[in-house]
């Protein structure tokens, strides 16, 4: 408990935006990692984190529930929130700055400021998700202008996420360079993912299943997805871009994604 409490005094949390905005204009000539995360972290996050630490001087992680990149309300409501287990592994990992701000503060202009980019985000996901990416792009603006960071670092894992905020970044000229990381998976192959934790015991068996049907390259797309199918693994979509091959299913209510590179 002693030890615990004494890795927390070296965090510091910061909740409200003008007390960040505060800390930010002191740190003048320390190198700044960031991390943005939706909370109920795991090994993944961590990794991102520890990247971070490896690169930078100091290292800044968000969380927040950012609610306009739901397209659906029931997603947003159940999407976990572990804030104090999340708080406590960061402080183990000795991160610097956790940023937790409200959506009130986020957004004082009541949304109607937001970013968007019209061709890569038309597809896959965003023909799934309608309105997802704008809220991921609009957030992660604002969080990247927050946080001024030399480096943010995100995973592959979201691989459209990734490329549209790459471009994005480009597009804006937000100087912060942006660092793809590779995905981190359980030992069964499944990639690690805060919507896991919805799954029972029989659904996480499909999700491994599907992590390891679209993960085989001697497959055919339409392989794969007649193996899912006879799992009764309803498709959003499988597909090749990018020289990924991604795939987005259902376990019963559960939506999963997945990459792999080819
Ligand atoms: P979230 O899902 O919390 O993910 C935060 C970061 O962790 C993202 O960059 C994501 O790609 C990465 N990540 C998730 N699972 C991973 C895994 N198994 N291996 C490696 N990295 C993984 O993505 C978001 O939040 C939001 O869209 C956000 C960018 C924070 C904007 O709201």
């Amino acid at each position: 408990m002693k030890l615990n409490l004494e890795v927390f005094l070296a965090m510091k949390i910061v909740t409200e935006i003008k007390e960040w905005q505060f800390l930010r204009k002191k740190i003048n000539s320390q190198t700044i990692g960031f991390i943005p995360t939706m909370g109920n972290l795991h090994a993944g996050h961590l990794s991102l984190c520890e990247r971070s630490q490896q690169e930078n001087a100091l290292t800044v992680v968000s969380i927040f529930i950012n609610p306009t990149q739901f397209n659906q309300a029931q997603d947003f409501q159940s999407y976990p929130r572990t804030l104090e287990q999340d708080k406590q592994l960061l402080a183990d990992k000795k991160i610097d700055y956790v940023l937790i701000p409200n959506a009130a503060a986020m957004y004082p202009e009541n949304f109607e400021i937001q970013v968007d980019e019209t061709l890569l985000s038309q597809k896959l996901e965003g023909e799934c998700r309608p309105g997802h990416f704008k809220g991921m792009l609009s957030v992660v603006t604002k969080l990247l202008c927050l946080v001024q960071a030399d480096a943010a670092y995100f995973g592959e894992k979201d691989f459209q996420q990734l490329l549209l905020i790459k471009k994005m970044v480009a597009a804006l000229f937000i100087p912060t360079k942006i660092i793809a990381c590779e995905t981190i998976r359980t030992a069964e192959g499944l990639a690690l993912s805060s919507r896991n934790s919805r799954l029972n015991q029989q659904q996480k068996e499909k999700a491994i299943q599907f992590a390891n049907i679209l993960a085989n390259k001697h497959y055919s797309l339409a392989e794969v997805k007649q193996k899912l199918t006879a799992l009764n693994i309803s498709i959003d979509y499988i597909a090749e871009e990018w020289q990924r091959r991604l795939g987005a299913v259902w376990i019963d209510d559960v939506r999963l994604i997945d990459n792999i590179p080819i």
